[in-house]
């Protein structure tokens, strides 16, 4: 039997980079996944893959920042699977590395919206299934900006922390009742978002092959994560190889976090 056979999982941001890529493994491990995103297509695409690999998945449109939208995900994974497992936290958004009194008020607004009030508002969603069946795993995606920042990206980095501290709390909440959550730290990930830290149009540093492999050089192991990368460290979490690991922030940095 394949390890997370009859598990379900939800993972938010599933249509691109770490969410797909996270998405696609759960699924080679056996469990049914829901893929929430924004994009629907591009769920809708990368559900489509899953099945057509012999796994099972759909899509379902959803805008992390909106609590009654997460309620509605959770309600209909559990009307289709009858049951729900995993939730990963995964949907985000980055900054162009830009000085703070630069940065817009409404880029402000929808950093903390989709990058913190999203987590806080999925994780609410789930509460209720999970205290109740007394099982389950919640996982996060911080970053290595959430404890080691890099300059101009300080509300991103903000976001992160704040993630970190959210699942450190929540784990305490939440292990009377067995369920546990953790966090992956990603260090630069070769993804569509990496490219979108670069610095605003026009500046010296706009360049993203530049800012790549300004990235690229910060890691010791000398390479850029790959989706695939953030993945594992994800499916190992959420598995029950890691029953006694709660609270815990898993660093997938190349060594950076050191
Ligand atoms: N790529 C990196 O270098 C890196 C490093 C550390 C952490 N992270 C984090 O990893 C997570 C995934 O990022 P990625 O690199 O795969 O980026 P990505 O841009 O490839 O994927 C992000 C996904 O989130 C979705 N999304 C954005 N806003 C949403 C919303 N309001 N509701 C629902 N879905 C929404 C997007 O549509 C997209 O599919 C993010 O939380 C990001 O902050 C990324």
């Amino acid at each position: 039997m394949r390890e997370l056979e009859n598990r379900v999982a939800v993972v938010t941001g599933g249509a691109s980079g770490i969410g797909a890529s996270t998405a696609k493994r759960l699924a080679e491990m056996g469990a049914a996944v829901a893929l929430a995103d924004v994009n629907a297509r591009g769920a809708g695409e990368v559900a489509a893959v899953i099945r057509q690999a012999g796994g099972n998945a759909v899509a379902v449109e959803v805008d992390v920042r909106r609590p009654e939208q997460n309620a509605a995900l959770i309600e209909r994974v559990l009307k289709e699977y009858g049951r729900l497992d995993i939730a990963f936290a995964n949907a985000g958004i980055a900054e162009a590395a830009t000085p703070l009194e630069e940065v817009p008020e409404e880029l402000i607004d929808q950093l903390l919206s989709i990058n913190v009030r999203g987590v806080v508002s999925l994780a609410k969603a789930v509460a209720p299934t999970l205290k109740n069946q007394r099982s389950g795993v919640f996982v996060a995606t911080a970053s290595t900006a959430g404890v080691r920042p890099r300059p101009g990206l300080q509300v991103y980095s903000a976001t992160k922390g704040a993630v970190i501290a959210f699942v450190r709390a929540l784990a305490l909440e939440w292990a009377p009742f067995g369920v546990r959550a953790c966090a992956v730290s990603p260090v630069a990930t070769d993804t569509p978002m990496l490219p979108q830290f670069r610095a605003a149009a026009g500046s010296a540093s706009a360049d993203a092959d530049a800012i790549t492999e300004s990235f690229r050089r910060t890691v010791p192991l000398g390479r850029l994560a790959q989706a695939e990368d953030i993945a594992e460290a994800v499916c190992f979490l959420v598995s029950d190889r890691a029953r006694m690991m709660t609270g815990t922030i898993l660093d997938v940095d190349g060594g950076r976090n050191i």
